[in-house]
């Protein structure tokens, strides 16, 4: 079996920062994904989803995974949460159909990784929308998905107790985050 430690969350929580810290901590491997340009949502949840294919062949490893496919389902989740503010019926359905297309991406590949020798245990990164707003840089700040941050916060707090075995307070500065998924991933590893 592969270890995967998945870190989820929202935009500017610490995901990046606290895998790259972890993995040195405990010797892991840490995958960040390339960020495909230009696709819409179904083929780029699909190329992340063909990124992580690598793992399959990586028996007895562990990995520090920076977002897995609990990251497509809360944007499957945050988007399916605006259908009702649209008034025509036909936007609505589209909208809907679209979510439960990402919806099926993330959890077909969920309910496969075990015959593919993958065991993935995710960790969520809790912070509020004001430290979240804090921590992204100006530069980034304005664009669709900051402006999407309430929409997804709320998908990750109504996803997290159902597909997150840890939680882990983000407000703490960066060591003390850090040092408290290397304790996760280590009691982890023994199971
Ligand atoms: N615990 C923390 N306390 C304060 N700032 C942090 C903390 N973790 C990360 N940061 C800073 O917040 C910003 C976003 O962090 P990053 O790791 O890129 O988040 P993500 O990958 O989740 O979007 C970076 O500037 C990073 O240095
Ligand atoms: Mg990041």
């Amino acid at each position: 079996m592969t270890l995967i430690c998945v870190l989820e969350g929202c935009d500017g929580v610490g995901k990046s920062t606290t895998a790259d810290r972890v993995a040195h901590m405990t010797k892991a491997s840490v995958f960040h994904h390339d960020r495909p340009r230009g696709l819409d949502d179904i083929a780029a949840a699909i190329a992340h989803r063909t990124q992580r294919e690598v793992f399959t062949t990586w028996r007895g490893r562990t990995v520090i995974g920076d977002r897995w496919w609990l990251s497509t389902l809360a944007l499957s989740h945050a988007i399916q949460s605006t259908a009702d503010a649209h008034e025509s019926d036909e936007e609505h359905d589209r909208i809907v159909a679209h979510a439960q297309r990402l919806r099926s991406i993330a959890l077909d590949e969920r309910a496969s990784e075990e015959a593919r020798g993958l065991r993935v245990v995710t960790v969520y990164l809790r912070a509020s929308l004001d430290t979240l707003r804090s921590r992204t840089s100006p530069a980034r700040r304005g664009g669709a998905r900051w402006r999407a941050l309430p929409q997804t916060h709320a998908a990750y707090e109504a996803l997290a107790p159902t597909w997150c075995q840890h939680v882990v307070d983000a407000e703490q500065r960066a060591e003390s985050v850090a040092a408290d998924v290397a304790l996760i991933v280590q009691r982890e590893r023994r199971v």
